[in-house]
């Protein structure tokens, strides 16, 4: 697919297309052509660059994933966008961010007139079992003080193909963008506007989370988990166990209910549907 030449990203463009509190909230926004990894930059600024402040670039040479694995991010049509922000108080499990952050961008999504897409625990944006989006939540913290959080958010938008096959040898699973997700009527849909979406719902959801804690999102998770009450398995350090779905716990750890052992939580590991 070609992008659209009138699709760059333009930092003044997003800014002045932010609602006013989202502007407030947002202290620094930094575009780039290149960069190895959106995260990794924000992880390379001095601790007091770092809150508040969006990294976007138009290719990654080194995009990461969640579990080691590389985030394929070509130029010129997708989005690769890092937020670091600083929790001066850990009031609330952090653990629960991934989470919260999947449901900020299922809403920029729903804004920007998809339909029918969710999560896969703990953050993959899915739309008929395709991957759109990716979630890379890195945190560090230093105990009971503060804490940051380098928020990386991948979404395929138009993704740039030379070569018909060669993004199958690039990423390993189903995955869609979402200009084939809304259609043809919408395919000039621009990467500015989309920015401006994703930050706005980031900036809210995460004074949201640090007023009220992952409780507020409870029910937006519910409706959008792909996984509740559905048979699946999940593959951790090496050991698959079978069993329900059951939501989520107040950590974030997938609830999973397995015969003769009941309902156990898991913090990490990697879901599959279950299909025998
Ligand atoms: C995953 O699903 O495995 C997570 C993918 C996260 C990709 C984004 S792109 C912007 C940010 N920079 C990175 O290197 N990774 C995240």
């Amino acid at each position: 697919m070609v992008p659209l030449k009138s699709d760059r990203l333009d930092a003044g463009q997003i800014r002045s297309g932010l609602a006013t509190e989202a502007k407030q909230n947002l202290r620094q926004l930094t575009l780039l052509q290149d960069v190895d990894s959106t995260n990794t930059a924000i992880l390379r600024l001095p601790g007091e660059q770092q809150h508040a402040h969006v990294i976007l670039a138009e290719r990654q040479t080194g995009g990461r994933g969640r579990r080691e694995r590389s985030w394929h991010s070509p130029a010129g049509g997708n989005i690769y966008l890092s937020l670091g922000w600083w929790f001066m108080q850990n009031t609330w499990p952090l653990s629960t961010l991934p989470l919260v952050v999947a449901i900020a961008v299922c809403r920029a999504l729903s804004r920007a007139g998809l339909q029918g897409h969710g999560i896969k625990w703990p953050n993959d944006i899915l739309v008929d079992s395709r991957k759109l989006a990716g979630i890379l939540v890195e945190l560090q913290s230093a105990g009971q003080g503060p804490a940051v959080a380098v928020i990386g958010v991948g979404l395929n938008v138009r993704m740039p193909s030379e070569t018909p096959g060669d993004i199958e040898g690039a990423i390993d699973r189903p995955w869609t963008d979402l200009v084939s997700q809304l259609g043809p009527e919408n395919s000039g849909i621009s990467r500015n506007h989309l920015v401006v979406l994703l930050l706005e719902e980031l900036l809210t959801g995460l004074e949201l989370f640090e007023t009220m804690g992952f409780e507020a999102f409870r029910a937006s998770w519910q409706s959008l988990d792909l996984l509740n009450s559905g048979e699946i398995r999940l593959e951790q350090n090496g050991q698959n166990r079978a069993g329900i779905a059951r939501g989520v716990d107040k950590n974030g750890s997938l609830l999973l209910e397995i015969p003769d052992s009941g309902v156990v939580a898991f913090y990490s590991g990697e879901v599959s549907i279950h299909r025998d």
